[in-house]
């Protein structure tokens, strides 16, 4: 049976005019490696930590500023969040279709809350918090073309024709604001798109932007904004001491003018100093240490890296799925074509490079964690290739073939063939990004006996779910798996409401 929403009644949980509190028993485990009685063993102790957790519940009026705005991604949310606000539907050869948010954790996924007469209990995800509605989202943000949305959305060919004919007049008045362009972090092939730009040195750049997400806040009236980079892949920028490796060093080279600087890190400068919540959902090293070193230092939220949307969604389902099954997975090959704006600035090697980084280590987790299958530092055969095939457009293909070891030297090899819109599958993934960012914003926490409340570390590993190569705090072990990282952020979000963690016992019925 499906609820649309539900309280919690517990003696551990007090709802408050502007709060939820509640005290949860969090139960984790030691590991030791102790001399007992002359040899060195494993011992596992289970311990309780208790935590108080506060939610704010009032719910903001949110901006949301894309870096990129115009591209497909951009274009495509704007359009879907517009339809669905005005309930549009649309005549397609199939039939009529109604506006929908499939794919968004948020908005079309549900939790389970318990059983009731024999039956299972769901709710929707959006219901264990209160956190913003996307229809209440008002979006801005920048392009380095001046296209304006209603033109971008045809450019970007994803939308069936009746509905772009019927968001064309919602659309054709959104113009992005110029962006930081510097031909040396993308591809060539995008020199001709950037008629828009912001001129000056790095540091008047960086100001410009300040301005800018200010005037939005402004003109908007806005509580809160958010900005997430779904601007073209950049190449990695170089990591260098003196240049970027500190705070301080970042600041000085952003004052020189330092041509290593890319634009993503100049725009999450700028929202770091504005403490404006900033998320990367491209490939490249925008978070370089210095900028992270600034974000922990202001306490401002960054998450990424690169939208976790489909080939990589899927081999972080099914490496886990054989390696969970005692299945040795021994080389993964991951095909890819595709043939809008993003495939054309992937041709470049440079640009190349950062999605072949941030697709390569989402197996590692996984295979490590099983020492049967696999020798200390062994790894399967992994390699991605990406394609530029102009006449598919966004329609992307994903051909990946795995190779798995089974019982007795058998072999066994699995071959999918993905084939949908690039931008239909990203453009949920970052309304989620934008509104588990948001409600995380509002959420503090402490250990009984620090007898302080604390917000999340800003590194956000909260959202890893959403991304290909999670950001994580120095120090911090990375979580690729699907399933570990949906449940991470539901038991969290069930803790602010004090529900233990979904452990699927089902003992009421054993
Ligand atoms: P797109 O090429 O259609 O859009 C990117 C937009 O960014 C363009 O309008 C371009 O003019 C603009 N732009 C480039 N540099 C800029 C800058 N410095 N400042 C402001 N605007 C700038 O690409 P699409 O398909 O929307 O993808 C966006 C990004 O998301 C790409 O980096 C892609 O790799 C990443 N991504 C996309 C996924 C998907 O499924 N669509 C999945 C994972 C990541």
């Amino acid at each position: 049976m499906f609820i649309e929403s539900f309280k919690v009644e517990s003696p551990n949980v007090k709802y408050t005019e502007n709060e939820i509190h509640s005290v949860y028993d969090y139960e984790t485990t030691e590991v030791v490696h102790e001399n007992r009685n002359g040899s060195y063993q494993w011992i596992v102790k289970p311990k309780t930590v208790q935590y108080d957790f506060k939610t704010d519940t009032r719910v903001p009026k949110l901006g949301v500023m894309l870096v990129g705005w115009g591209g497909n991604n951009g274009s495509t949310l704007t359009a879907g969040v517009i339809a669905n606000k005005e309930g549009i539907s649309w005549a397609t050869k199939d039939g009529v279709q109604q506006a929908n948010y499939f794919g968004s954790l948020t908005q079309a996924s549900s939790i389970r809350v318990g059983s009731y007469n024999g039956e299972e209990i769901y709710a929707p995800f959006k219901s264990l918090l209160p956190m913003v509605n996307p229809d209440d989202v008002v979006f801005g943000g920048w392009d380095i073309s001046d296209m304006n949305l209603a033109d971008a959305m045809a450019r970007a060919r994803v939308l069936d024709i009746d509905l772009q004919k019927q968001l064309r007049p919602y659309m054709e008045h959104m113009v992005p604001l110029p962006g930081i362009y510097d031909p040396d972090f993308i591809a060539a092939n995008q020199g001709s798109r950037a008629n828009s730009v912001i001129k000056g040195t790095k540091k008047e750049q960086v100001d410009h932007i300040i301005k800018d997400m200010r005037e939005f806040k402004e003109k908007n009236k806005v509580d809160k904004v958010v900005v997430l980079w779904t601007a073209n892949t950049e190449r990695y920028s170089d990591v260098v001491v003196g240049l970027n490796d500190t705070m301080e060093n970042l600041l000085a080279s952003v004052e020189k003018n330092e041509s290593e600087i890319s634009p993503s890190t100049l725009y999450a400068i700028a929202c770091v100093l504005e403490g404006v919540p900033f998320i990367n959902g491209s490939p490249q090293n925008t978070f370089v240490p210095g900028l992270i070193e600034l974000a922990i230092s202001r306490n401002c939220l960054i998450g990424g890296d690169d939208f976790k949307s489909g080939q990589t969604k899927m081999k972080s389902v099914l490496v886990d799925f054989l390696v969970g099954a005692g299945i040795k997975p021994t080389s993964i090959v991951s095909y890819n074509h595709l043939g809008n704006n993003d495939g054309m600035n992937l041709s470049a090697p440079q640009t190349f490079r950062s999605k072949e980084i941030s697709k390569s280590n989402v197996v590692d987790d996984m295979v490590a964690s099983n020492g049967i299958l696999f020798e200390p530092g062994e790894h399967p055969d992994h390699v991605v290739v990406i394609k530029y095939v102009p006449y598919v457009a966004d329609s992307k293909r994903a051909m990946d073939e795995y190779t798995s070891e089974i019982f007795m030297g058998g072999k066994n090899t699995i071959v999918m063939h993905n084939t949908c819109e690039d931008s239909l599958l990203a453009a949920p993934i970052i309304l989620d990004l934008v509104l588990l960012a948001e409600l995380s914003t509002r959420i503090q926490f402490g250990a009984k006996g620090e007898g302080k409340y604390h917000s999340f570390h800003p590194v956000a590993t909260i959202l890893s779910y959403l991304t290909k190569a999670p950001l994580v705090p120095p120090g911090t072990p990375v979580v690729n798996a699907l399933s570990k990282q949906r449940a991470m952020l539901e038991n969290i979000l069930r803790a602010c409401v004090g529900l233990a963690p979904e452990n699927n016992m089902i003992l009421e019925y054993k």
